[in-house]
């Protein structure tokens, strides 16, 4: 497990920075939206409460070193519009998965993509990693996009893997190396 700072990452766009308690109106908002969660491994929100039992969780990761995830927020101001979050931190073989969501006003203009470059460059290099994966429903089209243009490569598919409200997926396995994305 990684010893984690406090860390706020800057790029062209965007300000991507640790959650606080007060992110949880913003958080709730991300995760009850159908349309954000249509391929998560979990249902939407319904309750607020939830948001900030998911936000004491993410203050106890910080500090447990088992995940971490960052607000991304725009650099001009304003709530917290997505999340972007490294978890499962496997020392040994300096690995983690990554996850992501945006709230829908903002998809498609590549804020995705350009906070993923920077958090990919903060845990190759500040956290020493080695490889991060992603575990993807292959109907997500945007996500397996952004997966393949940050050079991602799919590694495998596996079948029946979630089942989310009843509904049975399958999951498109993808990973990328350190030496992958030095590459680019
Ligand atoms: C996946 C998600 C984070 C993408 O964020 P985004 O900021 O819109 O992505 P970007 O604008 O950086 O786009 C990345 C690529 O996906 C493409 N893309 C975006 N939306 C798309 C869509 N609905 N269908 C197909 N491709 C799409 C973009 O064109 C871009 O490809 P390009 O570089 O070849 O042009 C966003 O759609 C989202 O939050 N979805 C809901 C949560 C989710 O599914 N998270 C992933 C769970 S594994």
């Amino acid at each position: 497990m990684p010893q984690l700072k406090p860390t706020t990452l800057t790029t062209e766009r965007l300000t991507l920075r640790w959650l606080t308690a007060d992110d949880a109106a913003a958080q709730f908002a991300l995760f009850s939206d159908p349309e954000v969660m249509r391929y998560w491994s979990s249902a939407p929100w319904t309750d607020l409460a939830q948001a900030r039992a998911a936000i004491e969780q993410v203050l106890a990761e910080y500090r447990d070193g088992t995940s971490l995830r960052f607000a991304i927020t725009l650099r001009d101001g304003g709530a917290m519009i997505g999340n972007i979050r490294l978890y499962d931190f496997f020392d040994q073989n300096r690995r983690c998965d990554i996850g992501y969501a945006l709230v829908q006003a903002h998809w498609g203009q590549g804020y995705l993509a350009e906070a993923m470059a920077a958090v990919l460059d903060y845990g190759f290099a500040e956290l020493n990693l080695n490889r991060v994966e992603a575990d993807i429903d292959p109907r997500n089209a945007a996500s397996q996009k952004l997966l393949e243009r940050m050079s991602f490569e799919p590694e495998g598919y596996m079948r029946e893997r979630w089942i989310v409200n009843g509904e049975v997926c399958d999951t498109e396995f993808y990973g990328l190396l350190k030496s992958d994305w030095e590459a680019r």
